[in-house]
């Protein structure tokens, strides 16, 4: 490409994203129970094409294949998430032991490569029957929860060193209860809003079942989309304002400031609902983090909504950016102004960071070499990469990146049809055909790893 990217701090960790129900496929073996994405994907309409994860990247059984293309990469770093329902396949009480197994062997393999273990908890795959008793509308979910991560504690502590409790718990929260575009599929609109403080709850509770077992480094992911209003106007920045009290600081303030952001309740009245950090809770969800996970894929835009319009904002699409299969604006410079902002508005209280997604889908297909160019796919990482090097530069303390993902795989409602791996998976025959973007991505790991 253009320039070579400049040096990153020592030790920095560079690695790739993945996620158990988009990639391991096997979803009735060895003991594995229902998750509300098995349930989902039957209903017809709910996913593009009828695609679903029976299968995805079988990586279930391609897990020694996968992790061979990790150290082909020469990734420091691997973030993969545990699926609950094959630990615990009602979602409480027995232990499945093949599940554990299964991690067991991933977690040796990745240390004995020497790729830094960094497993998400929960990736949205809820077992069924605890949807069925309320899902993360009940309490009790946060409970069990806990249980389930004193369970994979107790098996991996000793060598995963890094855990996240939560994957966007804001996009669990809007696409899976207040529009349903996602597993299990409600519309509660706002009425969704109370559910953040169950998953703050789960996220806090499960913090200290892991450190109670040794967890050496624990956080949460969030996803963050910068919050650009359409205009100056008063009307317009309390749009933007709005949206960035839901969408940025519902579920870090909590966990760093010991408060619901500032204005929620009166842009959001159904957030009165949710309860006041009350002594207990607050005690848990507020436990320190170790680092906060961020996921960047793109900003969004906000205007004054119409008067009778139910949210505080309307969204607005960005002009005058490229962008990508999924059309998604590509913002690279959102990457540093995201990053500077949270150092911004937390200072101290921000623990260090790991970028623990950020990627692209493209169109990318084999050409009749049987190559995969994705040339778009390494500009938008290497402009990324820019961006969060010139943020680093300013101050903020960003330990690692991880690029969503490794392998093409089951893009949630999109089915197969959205691809965001460094390497192509033809889906027919399970074939693994590394891109362009991972030769690429690989000779950065090795000028400035
Ligand atoms: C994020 C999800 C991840 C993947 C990317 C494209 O919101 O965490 O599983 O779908 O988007």
């Amino acid at each position: 490409m253009s320039e070579p990217l400049p040096a990153f701090p020592a030790g920095f960790l560079w690695g790739t994203a993945t996620a158990a129900y988009q990639i391991e496929g096997a979803v009735d073996e060895d003991g594995r129970g229902r998750s509300v994405w098995d349930t989902f994907c039957a209903q017809p309409g709910r996913v593009a094409n009828g695609d679903n994860g029976e299968i995805a990247c079988d990586h279930y059984h391609r897990w020694a294949e996968d992790v061979a293309l990790m150290a082909e990469l020469g990734a420091g770093g691997y973030r993969f998430s545990i699926a609950w329902p094959r630990i615990q396949p009602d979602g409480r009480g027995p232990v499945n032991p093949h599940g554990v197994a299964f991690y067991d062997r991933l977690v040796d393999a990745l240390c004995e490569l020497r790729i830094v273990p960094m497993a998400t908890l929960f990736h949205w795959d809820t077992p069924q029957p605890i949807e069925d008793a309320g899902g993360w509308l009940a309490r009790d979910t946060a409970e069990r929860f806990a249980e389930y991560a004193a369970v994979v504690a107790d098996a991996l502590s000793d060598r995963v060193q890094h855990w996240i409790t939560l994957n966007e718990p804001i996009v669990h929260l809007l696409c899976g209860y207040a529009t349903g575009v996602h597993a299990p599929g409600h519309a509660l609109l706002t009425g969704a809003l109370p559910l953040a403080h169950t998953l703050l709850l789960g996220h806090g509770l499960a913090v200290q079942a892991l450190r109670a077992r040794g967890a050496q480094s624990v956080g949460i992911t969030n996803n963050y989309s910068p919050a650009w209003p359409a205009t100056g106007a008063p009307a317009d920045l309390a749009a933007a304002a709005a949206f960035d009290g839901l969408y940025n600081r519902l579920f870090t303030e909590p966990l760093l400031l010991g408060a619901y952001p500032d204005g929620l309740r009166q842009a959001f009245p159904e957030t009165t609902a949710l309860p006041e950090l009350a002594d207990a809770d607050r005690e848990a969800i507020t436990a320190p983090i170790d680092f906060l996970g961020v996921n960047y894929y793109f900003p969004t835009r906000l205007a004054a909504p119409a008067e009778d319009a139910p949210l505080p904002f309307e969204l607005t699409p960005i002009q005058g950016y490229p962008t990508t299969s999924f059309g998604w604006p590509v913002v690279p410079e959102g990457l540093h102004h995201l990053l500077v902002g949270l150092a911004e508005r937390y200072g101290e209280q921000l623990p260090p960071i790991h970028i623990t997604e950020n990627g692209c889908s493209y169109d990318d297909a084999p050409g009749p070499t049987g190559a995969v160019h994705d040339p778009d796919r390494i500009a938008f990482l290497d402009t990324h990469l820019r961006a969060m090097h010139s943020a680093i530069s300013a101050g903020v303390d960003v330990r690692g990146y991880f690029v969503w993902s490794l392998l093409d795989n089951f893009e949630w409602a999109e089915g197969y049809a959205k691809r965001f791996g460094l390497v192509h998976v033809d889906f027919e025959t399970q074939v693994r055909t590394p891109k362009s973007s991972f030769h690429w991505y690989r000779d950065v790991i090795t000028a400035t790893g």
